[in-house]
This record gives structure tokens, sequence and C-alpha cells, in this order.
């Protein structure tokens, strides 16, 4: 049964808020335990449905997982079978990134295509463009995709754009490839240099200079130990919640350089924000100033903010503009937004445009996916009177323990069944 989040608007959020580890890091991680058969143990690995799924998928393909304390699981064993489960992808895009450990480790993979979703059309040609010049053969069936390599062959790889997904898919890839592999125009998200780190830690050999990924393959691999880094993206979730509300919000376990793009953005909105070495506090001075906001691949504004952020710029002085040019659809917050009183309209080039008002007015919206539904979430705290967000299912994706931060911050957040 899905379930919504019924939100007393209005109320100051003021506190401090630990961060869990990053989804976003978690689910490649896990994937990536297909390159050996030797012990792993994954550290502060978030509570999400997501990381569930992906946990199943390794689960489905022989490994044995088991939770072994609060946010930490334990996977081991080999791989049994080539055929990742269609119902898993189906229901998660970040499976597909089990195509290249289990390809490079096993020699064959059949794994379905992911859809698309609610942000856009997600084409997957990068990868697949990638893995054919590492020597994969691909081809493709009503059931997806068959990928057969006998000896993946080192070689240069220049991505079209930095892609997370693709450039995590051929960093696996690559470590499996003997020789020297170079990934150029590589995404350079946080998310990617813990991958990089964790394969370290597994015995690989590469190295991180900016956009460009040398990795020298061809390595046994170990077993680990790895501790995945703080999501980003919840702690800059907590950190617009606060400010919306007018408040103070300290978010910890947090290395302020990964959250940078936001900070600097809310300091020019008059926001008083303090880094420490591993957490940021934000405390709002009163209604923001307007912004222009640009989403783009790391070091750039990240998209899985743009709908947080939007949600805080409806209650900003002024006009303020946002234009998407990560995904192409990104939009499903603006309806919602609209309904609750914001003066917010999209254009058909991805741009969003605001006319800040003084308030937002509770009511009934829809989550359409994990980062509109958080927008919605900020815009339900900050608003007048009741909000009731639909789509819970979407938020537990990427947010753990949302309605007990919420409250330890003085929300007034309570979780019911969608029919009551
Ligand atoms: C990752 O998705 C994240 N997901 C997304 O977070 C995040 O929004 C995105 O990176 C950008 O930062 C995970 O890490 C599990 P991309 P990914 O490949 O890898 C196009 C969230 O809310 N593209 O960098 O799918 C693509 O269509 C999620 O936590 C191709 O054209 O992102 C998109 O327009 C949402 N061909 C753009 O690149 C390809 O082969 C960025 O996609 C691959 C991608």
């Amino acid at each position: 049964m899905t379930e919504k989040l019924i939100i007393h608007g209005g109320e100051t959020l003021e506190g401090e808020l630990e961060i869990a580890g990053a989804k976003n890091s978690a689910l490649p991680l896990i994937a990536a335990t297909l390159l050996t058969d030797k012990e792993v143990l994954l550290e502060n690995v978030p509570g999400l449905d997501d990381v569930q799924t992906m946990l199943d998928m390794v689960r489905e393909l022989g490994k044995e997982v088991k939770n072994t304390g609060p946010n930490t699981v334990r996977i081991t064993g080999s791989v049994s079978s080539n055929q990742a489960p269609a119902e898993l992808v189906r229901k998660m895009r970040a499976s597909f990134l089990v195509l290249a450990p289990l390809v490079g480790r096993t020699g064959r993979a059949e794994v379905p295509l992911p859809g698309g979703c609610n942000i856009g059309t997600r084409p997957v040609n990068l990868h697949l463009e990638g893995l054919e010049k590492l020597g994969v053969e691909i081809t493709q069936d009503d059931g997806g995709i068959i990928a057969r390599a006998d000896n993946l062959r080192s070689t240069d790889i220049f991505l079209d754009y930095p892609s997370v997904g693709a450039t995590e898919q051929l960093l696996m890839a690559a470590v499996c490839a003997k020789g020297t592999t170079t990934i150029y125009n590589g995404a350079q998200e946080p998310e990617i240099r813990d991958l990089a780190l964790f394969l370290t830690e597994l015995g690989a050999d590469l190295s991180l200079k900016g956009s460009i990924l040398t990795v020298n393959g061809g390595n046994e691999f170990a077993g680990g130990k790895y501790e995945v880094l703080s999501d980003r993206i919840a702690a800059g979730t907590y950190m617009l919640a606060g400010i919306a509300t007018g408040g103070r919000v300290k978010v910890e376990s947090v290395d302020p350089a990964s959250i940078k793009p936001l900070s600097l953005k809310l300091r020019k909105a008059g926001v008083k924000v303090e880094e420490n070495e591993h957490s940021v506090q934000v405390e709002s001075q009163g209604r923001p100033d307007n912004l222009e906001v640009i989403t783009l691949p790391f070091p750039g504004f990240p998209t899985d903010l743009q709908a947080p952020i939007t949600s805080l710029l409806t209650l900003a002085k002024g006009k303020s503009v946002v234009k998407e040019t990560v995904f192409d659809s990104r939009f499903g917050h603006v309806a919602e937004l609209s309904k609750m009183g914001a003066d917010i309209s999209v254009t058909n080039s991805n741009t969003v445009f605001i006319e800040g008002k003084k308030k937002l007015r509770g009511t009934e919206v829809e989550a359409t996916d994990i980062r509109a539904g958080a927008a919605l979430v900020i815009a339900g705290l900050a608003g007048e009177g009741k909000t009731e967000v639909y789509g819970m299912n979407h938020l537990d994706r990427g947010y753990s323990d949302l309605q007990s931060h919420l409250e330890s911050l003085g929300g007034m957040v309570e979780r019911v069944g969608e029919n009551e």
C-alpha cells in the first residue's frame, strides 16, 4: 500500500542531522562487488528501497548478502548466473550497472534495457559504445542486451557527455581489461571518486585527474572493507528545508566540498552558510534573494537539487530562473507547486520561471519522482496549513528516515496510508 506524508506547515526547522550514506554511491559499489568472489564489507550503507533492490540483484546473480549491523552489509561468493532479472532492472535503472562487472568477470551478461522514467528518456548508448570499444560484443534481443567478451582489451574512450552511469560502467569494465585504459570527459561527481577508491581497495590500479580516468587493468581482485560516502543530495535537501522554513539546520558527516555548488548559491541568496571539516550549517536570514540556477555535471549545480531549490525560490524575493540541462523533462514538481500557490511556469527550453511569493498554501500534491517529492515536502514544510504529499514510494527510494529526520528538526509530519 502506498502512503502519504501529511505535513502541518509553518514550523521553523532547527537542529542537527547526521547524513546517511549516499544512494548514488552505494548502488554502483554493490554492483562492483560482482568483480570479486572474496568477502566485501560495506559500511554506512543507507536503508533505502533502491539499495535493497540492488542487494536483491547481486543475490539473484549468486552473491551471499548479509546485514551484519546497522547500515553494514557483507557480500561474498561467486557469480552463478549471468542473467539480470528483468523485474529488478525495470524497478530501478541503476541495476543496468551490473552489465560491466558481469561481462568483465564471466565473459557474458544478459541485462534488460532500463526503461526511461519520469525525468527523461535516459538512453544507455554511452555505456554500450564504451563497452564495445573495450572489446565487448553487444547484441540485443527482445529480452534486452546480450554482452559477450572473451577478453576485454584496454583502449582510450572519449565520452560525448560526462555521464555518471556510463563512467561507472566503463570503470568497472576497464579494471577487467589488461593494459591501460583512459576515459576522457568522464563524470567528476563525488560518487565516481567513491567507486574509484572502492575499486582500489579491492586491488585495482587506477587514477582520476579531473575528467580523465586512467586504469591499469587486469589485476586480481581481493576482498575488502569500505565506507560509503555521505549523501550530498540528502544533505542539500535538508539544508533547503531548513532555510525554506526560516530556520537553522546543520548537516553532519558531510564533506562540504561535495555540496559546494549549493552552499555558494545559498550564500548568493543571502543565507548564512558555515562550513566545517565534516559539516555544513545554514541559517535563514529572512526571505532569500532570487537566483539564477543552471544544472550541470559536477562541479556544476546538481540536477538532483534542481526541484528542491526551485521550491525555495518560490518563496524568494523577486524573479528566479532555473534551467535544467542534464535531463530532458525533470519538472514533475512544477505543476504541483503551482497548486500550492507558487507563481511558476516552465518553457519548452527546460527553463523554469518563478516570481517569488511570501507564502505557499498547503494542499494535496503528488510526487512523480524522488527529487520532485523532496521539493514538495520542502514546500509543505514552508507552506501555510496542511499539505498531503502522495507517492511516498518515490521518497522511500532516496531518503532514509525522512519522517524522523524532519520531526527531529521540529517538523510536524505524519505518515499514513493514502486512503486514510
Ligand atoms: C545518475 O544517473 C544518478 N543516479 C541520478 O540521480 C543523477 O541525476 C544523474 O546521475 C546525474 O547526476 C544514480 O547514480 C543511480 P547520467 P545516470 O548518465 O547515471 C544522458 C536521483 O534522483 N545519457 O549522468 O542515469 C541521460 O539521458 C537520480 O538520485 C545519455 O544520453 O545519469 C541524461 O540526460 C536521478 N546516454 C544525462 O546523460 C547514456 O548512455 C545524464 O545522465 C547515458 C546518459
